[in-house]
């Protein structure tokens, strides 16, 4: 990703946090113009800030320059966004109040793309009604005001002024700069494990988290779907924004499903679905001293091939293979049994991949006989990978 990020740090306790968000939008392929107050460097060096961003750090308005009358215009046009953590009380005033005295204030003031401010600062400060007030001049101009946290502050209060970790940042800054390619899109995700009951207190299940799934559903609403997932029990919150549709076995998933399949755009079926069911699930639970304790399976019914056989052609749809033995092979086959568009293959086997974990190592089956190997990244990033291919295979099919 090229963006252009500007970084505006003011004098506040937590600028020393500010070095690991450069150093994490940098790793993000970001191009990071940092901008300081004097106050801010007395807290974080202009050096350090330099090394990690890769860029001049700009502190005042006067020193050496390449262009030296325009180069606050320069810094403003270049960026597609400002990011300015932490925001004091004072840069907070100046800027509800169009002062422009130091090199951010007068950036600042050229600057008409998105911002996003991090107030950080003392609770009594917080919630004083001059810094409201100057804080709802601002959003009510435009300005993004990002609430500050609870917890311990580093005046030794405890409560609301606490700037995010760099870690939030990173990823609010990551959302808003995601391009916006499925606006209009109505995506169907289905995800994590079923349940299915021998009794009211046993089940048959599988490891699956759900992360996968999820994080496909947030990456879609990022780029600018109708999102709506059907899942198991997760292990993973569910983003707001999110169609949230719980379900428990697998009978109740194909239910939700075929309901909405044909009001979807794209479907990605990244639900560990049961293959087998008991026969009978008792009323009650059962007991030791039982007579027979064998539990008799049936075959629940395949969702993801009962789509395949239903899909019309636009309509992309995308399965998921958990592999362990001969995994390309096998996938090869339920890419075309199951009548899917993409399959993503999941070799469980290998480090870094599979059930419970952030990351993943995936290999994806295109319809056309197609093949990509994706190296290791995190589920995030398989899943804008994954929906980026969803895309263009939808854009192919609706030109022929
Ligand atoms: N799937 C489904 N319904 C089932 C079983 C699987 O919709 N009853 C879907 C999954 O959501 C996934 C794909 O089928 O997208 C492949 O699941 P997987 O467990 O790898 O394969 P199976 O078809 O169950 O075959 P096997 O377990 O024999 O490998």
């Amino acid at each position: 990703m090229s963006s252009s990020i500007l970084l505006g740090i003011t004098g506040g306790i937590s600028a020393y946090k500010i070095p690991s968000l450069v150093r994490l939008m940098v790793k993000a392929g970001m191009n990071v113009q940092v901008v300081m107050t004097l106050s801010a460097s007395k807290f974080v060096t202009p050096m350090t800030l330099a090394t990690l961003s890769g860029n001049p750090v700009y502190c005042d308005m006067w020193g050496e320059r390449d262009r030296p009358s325009v180069e606050h215009i320069f810094l403003a046009d270049a960026a597609r966004i400002a990011i300015i953590a932490p925001a004091t009380a004072n840069f907070i005033g100046k800027l509800a109040h169009g002062i422009a005295d130091d090199m951010l204030t007068t950036v600042m003031m050229a600057f008409n793309k998105p911002v996003l401010i991090y107030p950080a600062m003392n609770i009594n400060m917080y919630n004083n009604p001059i810094l409201k007030e100057n804080l709802e001049r601002l959003m009510s101009l435009g300005y993004q005001v990002m609430a500050p946290e609870k917890g311990d502050l580093a005046c030794g209060w405890v409560g609301e002024g606490r700037m995010p970790e760099p870690e939030a940042i990173f990823l609010e800054v990551k959302r808003r700069l995601a391009p916006r390619d499925m606006d209009g899109l109505r995506v169907l995700v289905t995800a994590g494990p079923t349940e299915e009951p021998l009794d009211p207190v046993r089940f048959l299940t599988n490891r699956s988290s759900g992360k996968m799934g999820v994080a496909i559903a947030k990456r879609a609403l990022q780029r600018g779907a109708k999102v709506c997932l059907v899942s198991g029990p997760l292990k993973v919150s569910v983003p707001v924004g999110v169609d949230h549709i719980k379900v428990r076995t697998a009978l109740e998933m194909m239910e939700k499903v075929l309901e909405l399949f044909h009001e979807s755009d794209m479907v990605f079926k990244a639900a560990a679905v049961a293959d087998f069911r008991p026969e009978f699930t008792c009323r009650e639970k059962i007991k030791k001293g039982d007579l027979d304790p064998t539990v008799n399976l049936i075959c629940n019914p395949d969702i993801l091939a009962t789509l395949g056989s239903k899909k019309w052609p636009d309509q992309v749809l995308v399965g998921f293979a958990a592999e362990t033995t001969d995994p390309i092979e096998n996938a090869r086959v339920k890419l075309k049994k199951k009548n899917v568009d993409i399959l993503v293959l999941n070799d469980v086997t290998q480090p870094g991949a599979g059930f419970d974990c952030d990351t993943n190592v995936v290999r994806l089956l295109f319809r056309n006989g197609d093949e990509e190997q994706l190296s290791l990244m995190s589920k995030e990033d398989v899943a804008d990978k994954i929906i980026s291919r969803a895309i263009e295979m939808r854009r192919h099919s609706r030109e022929r």
